[in-house]
């Protein structure tokens, strides 16, 4: 098997789940990282053995397969026109870009170069998810009429929770629904291969002001209710998003999305309604979808690779009963993206630039439609 060199570019929370994924398949070596102020510390921790404090020099020097771009959204464009430029594959964490103009420059540039691109947009991999997308793939649900589902957090809860995504010009112009929403349209899109063609959207941002702590915090961790040292940041980003949607074969949907529902840590559902039979998934319960039935008992398919579509057993590593998640979705999806470099016409089922692309126009527009308060056609 060919061996890979994967540089890392911001070790902050998802960068290390990058980590821990590439050294789990083992045909991936993690050769060096970049990271701000505290490279040298991080990677004696996470025993990288070579680490820098500004990717240029990283690219320029480490012959890397692959650079996986783990950093603030507003950093993804430079990056990623940079590891091409030096014609370095790349893997980038999402939403793509700040910009939808930003993305698309990327993709054609990925697309000339003729380098692979991927978005992380992991949820494709757990192996109940590939199983939906079969079953709605050979007609076993009949028509699709209706998807709705959402995606809701509670670690933006209080005035006193603060984090980079909080500020637009680092986030983009939307923050819920870029950061988690794009989770979960991606995946609607992707399990019933319908377009989403119009959108309406309500935002709600709950605090306008937010008080962040002088003291640093990382991604997810929580805030003292009363920090004795804070300032005042206005907030121009939507805390919720309420999401109405029209699909290309006329089936209509919704998603909620919170990043301020109190009990919910990350909870990513789907519900798809189709003529015959219908399909549920909540990421609470990760191994499980339901098949709903009118006139039968209804059918709860636990992942066993045994029982899964033939189609999606690849996605399963472990037997029935050894639940698969988060971190595995990652592996798989790394498997897969770094076996498109040594054969690009092996299947791509992880979020390419285009798919990357395509979130960013569907932001946009439900953005557009949140501030004109009309349906907005994709
Ligand atoms: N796929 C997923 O489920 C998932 C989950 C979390 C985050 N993300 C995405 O990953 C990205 C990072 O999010 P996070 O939660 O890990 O953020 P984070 O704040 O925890 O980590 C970001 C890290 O990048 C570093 N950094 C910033 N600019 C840099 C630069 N120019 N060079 C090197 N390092 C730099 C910061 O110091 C920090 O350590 C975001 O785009 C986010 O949307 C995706």
């Amino acid at each position: 098997m060919r061996k890979f060199r994967a540089g890392i570019i911001g070790i902050g929370f998802v960068g290390v789940a990058h980590i821990e994924a590439l050294r789990r398949l083992g045909n991936i070596e993690v050769a060096a990282i970049t990271s701000q102020g505290d490279a040298i510390q991080k990677a004696e921790q996470l025993n990288v053995p070579y680490s820098f404090s500004d990717y240029k020099q990283m690219i320029d020097t480490m012959e890397l397969d692959m650079v996986h771009i783990c950093t603030p959204n507003s950093t993804h464009y430079e990056i990623a026109m940079y590891a091409m430029e030096h014609g370095v594959n790349v893997l980038c964490e999402k939403p793509m870009t700040t910009t939808l103009q930003e993305a698309e420059v990327l993709s054609q540039a990925a697309k000339e170069k003729g380098l692979i691109h991927a978005v992380n947009y992991h949820n494709r991999f757990y192996p109940v998810i590939h199983h939906m997308r079969q079953i709605v793939k050979e007609g076993q649900l009949g028509k699709i009429f209706s998807i709705h589902g959402g995606y809701i957090q509670d670690w933006l809860q209080y005035d006193t929770d603060f984090n980079w995504r909080l500020i637009s010009s680092v986030s983009g112009k939307t923050r819920a629904v870029s950061d988690i929403g794009s989770h979960w349209l991606d995946l609607v899109e992707y399990i019933s291969d319908l377009r989403i063609v119009e959108v309406f959207a309500e935002f709600s941002t709950f605090y306008s002001k937010r008080k962040r702590s002088l003291q640093r915090l990382e991604t997810f961790s929580k805030a003292l209710r009363s920090p004795k040292e804070y300032e005042e940041i206005n907030i121009d980003t939507e805390d919720f998003a309420c999401i109405m949607l029209r699909f290309d074969n006329g089936a209509v949907g919704n998603s909620t999305i919170s990043q301020m529902f109190a009990g919910e840590k990350n909870r990513i559902s789907v519900f798809i309604g189709g003529s015959e039979m219908s399909a549920q998934w909540d990421s609470n319960d990760i191994s499980n979808i339901m098949v709903g039935r009118r006139n039968e008992a209804n059918i709860i398919l636990t992942k066993d690779p045994e029982l899964l579509h033939p189609e999606s057993k690849f996605l399963s590593s472990y037997p029935g009963g050894h639940v698969e998640g988060f971190p595995d979705a990652f592996k798989q999806a790394f498997k897969q993206i770094y076996a498109s470099i040594e054969d690009p016409t092996l299947r791509k089922d992880y979020a390419t630039f285009e798919d990357g692309c395509r979130q960013m126009l569907i932001c946009e527009k439900i953005f557009e439609s949140a501030h004109t308060n009309k349906w907005v056609k994709v």
